[in-house]
């Protein structure tokens, strides 16, 4: 079964480094061009899924979370990985304004966290994650 498979039958992991193999895996398996919205809470792991992701696309270097920039630009060989952190995006003309678009060179991919306040500036076909912590505290995804 294909890891996009089993994200959108829907799938539990018990520990950081479960999300992260699982991160990896998809990460290995989608086209280039393709975005990842993240949706959850604070603390649900979307940053922890973008280190299994980017470890996935072969970045080597330390994926944290780009509070203070907004986004960061990961190089593994030729591909580019975005991870964007929209959590202090006032506005849509303030998403749009980080011209994202610029830095998107052939091949990338792109990660965001709270892609909801993207609104219209979010790719309009990106694959929707939704991740979550279940009472017994295990962290569910689920693509939509
Ligand atoms: N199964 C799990 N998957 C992902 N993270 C987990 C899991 N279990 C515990 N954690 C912990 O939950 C926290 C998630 O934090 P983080 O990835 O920064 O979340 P977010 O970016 O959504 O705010 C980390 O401290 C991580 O170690
Ligand atoms: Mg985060």
């Amino acid at each position: 079964m294909s890891v996009t498979a089993t994200l959108r039958a829907g799938v539990t992991t018990a520990s950081p480094e479960e999300t992260q193999a699982l991160a990896a895996a998809w990460a290995a398996e989608l086209p280039a061009g393709t975005t990842v919205a993240l949706h959850g809470d604070l603390g649900v792991g979307k940053t922890t899924f973008t280190q299994g992701f980017a470890r996935g696309l072969g970045v080597t270097g330390a994926v944290t979370s780009p509070t203070f920039t907004v986004f960061n630009l990961h190089r593994a060989g030729e591909k580019t990985l975005i991870h964007l952190d929209a959590y202090r995006l006032g506005s849509e003309a303030e998403a749009e304004a980080l011209m994202v678009e610029d830095f998107l060179r052939d091949p990338w991919w792109m990660v965001v966290e709270w892609p909801e306040r993207l609104g219209a500036a979010l790719p309009g076909d990106a694959r929707h994650l939704e991740l979550s912590i279940l009472p017994d505290r295990r962290h569910a995804l689920t693509l939509r």
